[in-house]
């Protein structure tokens, strides 16, 4: 973690991020506008070569509608083998820069029949399906407890503002429960089906364990997911990345309205 934050401060200098944020399938080009440092992942000691199409795999420091924010142009994913320790190391170098709110989008599936592809979601709370807690292993007790208490993961204020701002904006957005797998397979109609039952709204491969490991370590959490098709079932079609792509980059515009006005705000 030293080697981490000597490297990142040689190159932010005395840039203090207060505000991270972490940008799912799609909206990375939400970063490319801003004017900043650009560190990539590669480069970092400590962080891992992000491997998914779709996502750049860099920080990008500078400043986003008056706030010092930090953004990861791309994340980790438990599904491409890394151990789930590697995934939330970023989260906890963000907390060790000084980051206090953390804003997490998404692409997901609707496990909700009333949400269709396109919707946006504000995630309320979630499930961890994902067989794996990231907070397993020895405790750092700079970062958080041993045992942490996760009844309020995502701060109501920053829901509350988030959908007070889509109603200014005349942008549907729904509020709901986000259920992780791990992936990288998506889910079979009888998973879907038992997500329903547990009160599941949307589901996806990511989220959850950053949230997780941000809300121990102190920070506000945002969660917002574009909902990028309908999940297993659901249609009859069959389910493709390149869908799921494709309908996050139709939605990217409202997506940074949101987030933009949401973030004046914070
Ligand atoms: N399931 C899981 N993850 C996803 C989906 C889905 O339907 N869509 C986007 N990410």
């Amino acid at each position: 973690m030293q080697d981490t934050i000597e490297y990142i401060t040689a190159k932010i200098k005395d840039f203090k991020p207060e505000l991270g944020i972490i940008l799912g399938s799609g909206l990375g080009d939400f970063a490319d506008n801003v004017d900043g440092v650009r560190v990539k992942y590669q480069d970092i000691p400590g962080f891992e070569k992000s491997t998914v199409a779709g996502h750049k795999g860099q920080l990008v420091f500078g400043r986003v509608e008056g706030k010092n924010a930090v953004i990861m142009q791309g994340r980790y994913h438990y599904y491409e083998g890394y151990h789930i320790s590697r995934i939330v190391y970023p989260v906890k170098v963000m907390k060790k820069l000084g980051v206090k709110t953390l804003i997490i989008t998404n692409a997901a599936g609707s496990v909700n029949k009333k949400y269709t592809a396109g919707d946006l979601m504000v995630i309320k709370d979630h499930i961890n399906l994902m067989g794996v807690n990231p907070l397993i292993g020895e405790n750092d007790s700079s970062l958080g407890d041993r045992f942490p208490d996760m009844s309020e993961i995502y701060k109501k204020s920053l829901i509350d503002k988030t959908l007070d701002k889509a109603k200014e904006l005349h942008m549907p957005v729904w509020k709901g429960v986000y259920a992780a797998m791990s992936g990288p397979s998506y889910e079979t109609p009888a998973e879907i089906n038992m997500l329903r039952i547990m009160g599941a709204d949307a589901v996806g491969m990511s989220t959850v364990p950053e949230a997780l490991v941000a809300n121990y370590c102190g920070m506000e959490v945002l969660g917002i997911s574009c909902i990028t098709n309908s999940a297993a079932g659901v249609h009859p079609s069959r389910l493709s990345h390149a869908e799921v792509v494709e309908t996050a980059a139709k939605v990217k515009e409202s997506f940074k309205k949101l987030l933009v006005s949401v973030i004046r705000e914070i």
